[in-house]
């Protein structure tokens, strides 16, 4: 039987890869995607991700989420996509609609209609996921497990410890880890265990015409904002989560005690990850630490010249 996932996004450049990547795989069948502010506003990512939908023949439904953070005013837009939110990139106007219900209430009946074999995988804020914990008490009987791209064990992005889908909504992400639902976080510290070298990012593109011209547009404009932030080679965080998901034999974990600092100061948003080996704080977190850089570049290289 198939894995039956719940993509929650806010697309986002990466975010695309990733989505390319999950409707490829034969292993799992996406129920549906629901979308967040965060890369941009949330109309603008509801929009792009009907584009996906559209232009990639994903043929799922799409819900509209949260446009603001729970508690904060939204304080961080991200410059990395661009005001599109795709890279500067046209692509074709959508002709699918929105689906008629609110994110969070897709959340909770996809759930429950299924009993505990749904994964919610989170790309974006994690606004939506909180907002049916806090909605729905019951949701934790339904929810099989929440993977989320965010946080970090190590450095930010957003912030100097911050990681911007969990800056952009910290309390959102306390709601999570306090759900009892199995929740595990790739963070930072394992997405950037990814990160392609300036001769990986050669070899795949050098033969360019393989891959879909906006796409290559795309991640043009992706790699040159990385580098702008001094980075060399390229990561894409939301298809190494969904790497992750595909191939959790890929990745080293570790369940922990993870917190979230939701004082507005300069950790704000920060995750915080208990490595002590006599903690006693309650284990909430599988905490990805590694992901296997080979067979994921080749599976990215193959989502992105198979298409
Ligand atoms: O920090 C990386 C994450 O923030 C990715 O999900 C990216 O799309 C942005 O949302
Ligand atoms: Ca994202």
């Amino acid at each position: 039987m198939k894995r039956e996932i719940l993509i929650d996004c806010d697309p986002g450049i990466d975010d695309t890869i990733a989505l390319m990547m999950a409707f490829k795989d034969p292993s799992i069948e996406v129920i549906a995607l629901t979308t967040v502010f965060g890369n941009a506003s949330v109309e603008i990512t509801t929009h792009n991700a009907l584009i996906l939908n559209d232009y990639f023949k994903f043929n799922v439904p799409v819900y509209k989420g949260a446009a603001i953070p729970l508690f904060h005013p939204r304080k961080y837009q991200s410059i990395v996509h661009g005001p599109n939110g795709m890279g500067n990139v046209d692509f074709p106007a959508p002709t699918s609609k929105v689906s008629p219900k609110y994110a969070w209430d897709a959340i909770y009946d996809e759930a429950k209609k299924r009993g505990k074999t749904l994964t919610v995988l989170t790309l974006g804020p994690l606004t939506n996921v909180a907002i049916a914990i806090l909605r729905y008490e019951d949701l934790k009987e339904y929810v099989k497990e929440i993977i989320i791209m965010g946080g970090s064990a190590t450095k930010g992005n957003a912030k100097p410890f911050g990681e911007s889908n969990v800056v952009n909504d910290p309390y959102a992400m306390q709601v999570i880890l306090n759900s009892q639902i199995p929740v595990t976080m790739v963070g930072l510290n394992a997405t950037e265990t990814t990160r392609m070298t300036e001769e990986e990012h050669k070899q795949i593109f050098a033969d360019a015409s393989k891959i879909d011209p906006l796409i290559v547009k795309m991640l043009t404009h992706y790699k040159g904002v990385q580098g702008m932030y001094g980075d060399n080679g390229m990561v894409i965080h939301d298809a190494a989560t969904m790497a992750v998901v595909l191939h959790p034999e890929w990745a080293t974990s570790r369940l922990l005690h993870v917190d979230v600092e939701t004082i507005q100061n300069s950790m704000y948003g920060r995750t915080i990850v208990d490595i002590r080996k006599h903690s006693k704080l309650i284990k909430n977190c599988t905490v990805v630490e590694t992901i296997e850089r080979a067979p994921y570049l080749k599976h990215l290289e193959k989502t992105l010249k198979e298409n």
